[in-house]
Parts: structure tokens; C-alpha cells; sequence
């Protein structure tokens, strides 16, 4: 199965269009408050029986709006007529933004507002979501703003740039948020379809981007930028018959290679100083660790390499939630033949689990060796995460050019978000567990020992660490040398990850 044309970029009638939705307005903000906290949370969560509820026989702008283009229902040609004064039913239909049925129109793609945490807002235009439509999706579908589009968009560093790159950029909503910080913006995708929808939706958001088609890096060769951002087709599936290759979310080829690929080549294009950020998935084959996979992807990409580790499944949790994603049914034979290829696929690599997170990659500026982090962190964080990136890059960046004893004859200070949590036995009068909390960031817990608890506790910038820690080990009676060596190490962990800075 294949989808419609995609809508077209008149540019008369796409001022008419954006001067409508303004007037509406057509806003993250008013269209909330149009439907209420319930039914938007429900239609956040894909239910869209109270949105439908709340919009049932509207007549204003806004709730025909809603209905026509978030919800997908049947709208009376009059008044999306009255809701869209200068673009009228005629011109929406040229457009080809919905289609007449009738004394209705249906809208032939979902269009809503989106925004950043910064006050900027844009429309975008993208295939009609799955809560809006029966039965499984078209191979060519074209994806809205899902949760890994607004993932990696959170923690992209939002510093200004010359020139980006988002590659895979589907309907355009990691190159609407570069529009904010980067002079030129080139996007690239393999979809002919998810490049009209980017075409539309710039032109409708004023943005101008140099869009290309062709295969990840391929249209780009040769070329370096400042920021590479990219959630792409990263999800495994398995190649076998009967199983359906969506383009929205796989690359055409097994197993992990899409994001190993673009991990190892994504440096040829990034300018001195440039950072590259991927989402990805990955696979750990029993008895390894994730980190040994990924260390060596990123070692091969010759770059500073900082990967989060944000969710683990197993086989069967991540066969269950792709083959859902495809609008296949549990309980279907369908979705169970589906079930069963991806558990024979992961099978046959003896694939234990299946990480998914952020790999960011930086070209340092000056020679010196790469520096490799690769974490695990389930919990929450900050949102967005960009200023952690950028802080946590240039803190790591730092400490890469320093040796030891530079850390240690440096005077660190303990940062304003941090605190301490101790816990003792009943009855004890000495706690026995010492953590350190981050409140802010990647909201880092760190179990601390007593002479780690000790710096952490001086670390008000007056000292420097070595100062610190000869004094600390007379009193603790341990060996100079030994706390040293494990407080240089502490100090690198909690600077590197903003818990401690210098000064
Ligand atoms: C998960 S979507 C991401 C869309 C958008 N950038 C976002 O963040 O929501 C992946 C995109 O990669 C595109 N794609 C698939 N295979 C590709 C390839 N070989 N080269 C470039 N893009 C590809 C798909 O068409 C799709 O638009």
C-alpha cells in the first residue's frame, strides 16, 4: 500500500494559509486550552475520543481546526470555510491539504502547531497519525513529531552555528528547530514523499533549507557542518518475507547497521569544533556488554564520543512494540507472524537486548586523544537537555587536555543543584550510604565513599583538590598517594557531568 500526493508549496496560497492559522490562532497553547487538559493529554497518549468530544458539532476556528486536522473528521466545507477566510475551500484543496467529499472536505494530512522551549512556533504538516486512521500503515507513510523526533530535539545543543545538517529529515521538525540557530540548514532524505512534506513545511514557516534527496550522507559528500542531527530509520527489523520495510523507520539493513553506519561516518562531515547527534537503537548479544559494541562503533569514528544509554528491551518487548507500530492488532494472526520474526531475527544473532539512546560525537579543536563516555541513565532528565550537552561537552573537552596533576592543582566547587543523601542502619550513629544527588541535568545519583564525601564536602573553590585531599587522607589515616589517585578520578567524573566546576 502507498500514500497520496503530498501537499503542494503555492506560495499565494501558503501566505493566505499561514495568515489564517495565525488569525485562529492556531497555537500549541490555544489548542490546548480549546480542548482541555484531558482530552489533550488523552490525544498525547493517541485517545482520540475526548478531543473528538470536545470538538463534536464546533463551529469556531479553532475547534474546526482541530477537528479537520488533528482529528481527521469529516468537516462541513462551510465552515472550514469560515475557519480559513483567505485560502477558502478552493484554496485548500489546491494546496492539497484536504480533499472534497461532498458538502465535506477530509483533511488529506495531519497539520498542527508545534513550538520550542525558547517561544518559537511553526505548523507542521506530516501523513495522518495512526490514532486517526484503521488498519496498517503504507510503506511510504511520512512521519509527524513523535516521541523520538521531540527526544533528540530536546537534546540537541542549541548554540548558533554556521551550517547544519539533519539527515533523515522526514517532515522537517529537527530542521524547523536548526532554522532557530544555524545560518544555513541542508536536510536530506531517501523519501521523495517526506522531502514534499519538508518542502511544504518550510515554505509555510518561512524557513528556507537546501533539501536533498538520496541515501543518508551520500548527498552531502564532501561537505562539513557545525551540527549533524539525526533521528534516523534506526528500528531493527528482521528481512524476512512477510514482514513490511516502513520507510519512516528502517534503512534497509539488518540489524543495527543504519545507526553503526552513520556513527563511523558521520566524522568525515563534521568541521573542526562540530558535534553530531544520533538516536539510535542497538543490539547486546548475551553475555556482552552494551558499552563494548558502542566503544567500538565510536573508536572507528576517531571523534569524542558521549553515549546515554536511555532504555534496555528484550526481544520480545521490542518485537511487540514494532509490530504495533505498524498498525497491526495483538491477537492478530498478523501481528503474531510479525512477533515471531523479530524473535527468530534477534535469535539468530543470539541478541539479548536492545538498547536505544543518544550517541553525540564532537571534532575536538586541537590534537589531542579522543575522549570516550558511555553512560547508562533510565531516569529522568532536564528538558530540554541541549545546555547539559553543551556544558557536559565543553567540561569534557577541558578535561581531556588536562593530566592529572592539573585536575589536582585546580580549586573545584561543589555546583548549586547538588546534594548529599545519607542513610544509616537503625541505630547507627554513622551513616553507612552516602549519595550525591543532581538536581538539575542528567539528574546524576553517585554513591559516594567517605573520602569521595570528604572533597565533595571542602569543594567550595577556596582549596584545590590535591590541598584538599592531603588533608583529608591525615585525617581519614589513608595513604597520600592512594587518595590521589581516586580523588583525580572522582574529580573528573562529577566535573565532567557538571556536579563540580572549576573555580
Ligand atoms: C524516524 S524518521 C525521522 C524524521 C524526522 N527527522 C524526525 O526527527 O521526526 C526517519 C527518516 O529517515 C528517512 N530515511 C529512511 N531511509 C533513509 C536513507 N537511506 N537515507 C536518508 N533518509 C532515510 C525516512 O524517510 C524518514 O523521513
Amino acid at each position: 500500500m502507498t500514500s497520496t500526493a503530498t501537499p503542494r508549496t503555492d506560495p499565494a496560497l501558503l501566505d493566505s494559509l499561514r495568515q489564517d492559522l495565525a488569525d485562529a490562532p492556531f497555537g500549541v497553547d490555544e489548542v490546548r486550552a480549546r480542548l482541555g487538559d484531558l482530552a489533550a493529554n488523552a490525544l498525547g497518549r493517541e485517545q482520540t475520543l475526548p478531543a473528538r468530544r470536545a470538538v463534536a458539532g464546533a463551529r469556531d476556528a479553532l475547534g474546526v481546526l482541530v477537528g479537520c486536522f488533528g482529528l481527521g473528521l469529516p468537516t462541513a466545507a462551510d465552515d472550514l470555510a469560515r475557519a480559513l477566510p483567505r485560502t477558502g475551500v478552493t484554496g485548500a484543496v489546491t494546496l492539497g491539504i484536504v480533499e472534497p467529499h461532498g458538502a465535506h472536505v477530509v483533511a488529506t494530512c495531519d497539520l498542527r502547531p508545534y513550538g520550542d522551549d525558547e517561544g518559537r512556533s511553526w505548523w507542521v504538516a506530516s501523513d495522518p497519525t495512526d490514532h486517526t486512521r484503521t488498519g496498517p500503515l503504507p510503506v511510504d507513510h511520512v512521519l509527524g513529531i513523535g516521541g523520538a523526533s521531540s527526544t533528540l530535539a530536546s537534546w540537541t545543543p542549541r548554540t548558533r552555528v554556521a551550517r547544519a545538517l539533519d539527515v533523515g529529515t522526514g517532515c522537517g521538525v529537527q530542521a524547523l528547530h536548526l532554522s532557530g540557530h544555524a545560518d544555513a540548514v541542508v536536510a536530506t532524505d531517501l523519501s521523495r514523499r517526506a522531502l514534499g512534506y519538508a518542502a511544504f513545511n518550510a515554505a509555510l514557516n518561512q524557513a528556507d533549507w537546501d533539501l536533498r534527496e538520496g541515501s543518508f550522507l551520500e548527498p552531502v559528500a564532501g561537505e562539513a557542518f557545525d551540527l549533524v542531527v539525526s533521528n534516523p530509520p534506526f528500528v531493527i527489523t528482521p528481512r524476512s518475507a512477510g514482514v513490511p520495510l516502513y520507510e519512516y523507520r528502517d534503512g534497509g539493513a539488518a540489524g543495527d547497521a543504519v545507526v553503526e553506519a552513520l556513527t563511523k561516518g558521520v566524522g568525515a562531515h563534521l568541521a573542526p569544533g562540530g558535534v553530531a547527534q544520533l538516536l539510535g537503537n542497538w543490539e547486546t548479544a548475551a553475555g556482552q556488554d552494551w558499552r563494548e559494541r558502542l566503544g567500538e562503533w565510536v573508536a572507528a569514528s576517531g571523534l569524542d564520543a558521549w553515549v546515554v544509554q536511555r532504555d534496555v528491551q528484550d526481544p520480545a518487548e521490542y518485537a511487540e512494540l514494532w509490530s504495533r507500530d505498524g498498525g497491526h492488532l495483538p491477537g492478530t494472526s498478523e501481528y503474531e507472524a510479525l512477533v515471531g520474526a523479530w524473535l527468530d531475527d534477534f535469535a539468530a544473532r543470539g541478541v539479548e537486548q536492545i538498547g536505544f539512546g543518544i550517541i553525540t560525537l564532537h571534532r575536538p579543536t586541537t590534537q589531542r586523544a579522543p575522549f570516550v563516555d558511555l553512560v547508562e541513565l533510565t531516569g529522568p532528565v532536564a528538558s530540554p537537555m541541549g545546555p547539559t550537552i553543551v556544558a557536559g561537552l565543553a567540561a569534557r573537552d577541558r578535561l581531556a587536555g588536562m593530566d592529572d596533576d592539573q585536575v589536582l592543582d585546580t580549586a573545584w566547587t561543589c555546583a548549586a543543584d547538588v546534594t548529599t543523601e545519607t542513610h544509616a542502619a537503625p541505630g547507627a550513629s554513622d551513616p553507612n550510604v552516602i549519595v550525591l544527588r543532581q538536581g538539575g541535568g542528567l539528574a546524576r545519583s553517585i554513591r559516594l565513599d567517605t573520602l569521595d564525601a570528604a572533597l565533595v564536602s571542602v569543594s567550595d573553590g577556596e582549596l584545590t583538590a590535591r590541598q584538599s585531599l592531603i588533608a583529608i587522607s591525615a585525617l581519614l589515616d589513608l595513604p597520600t598517594g592512594e587518595s590521589l589517585g581516586a580523588g583525580a578520578a572522582l574529580v573528573r567524573r562529577l566535573a565532567a557531568d557538571g556536579l563540580l566546576l572549576p573555580g
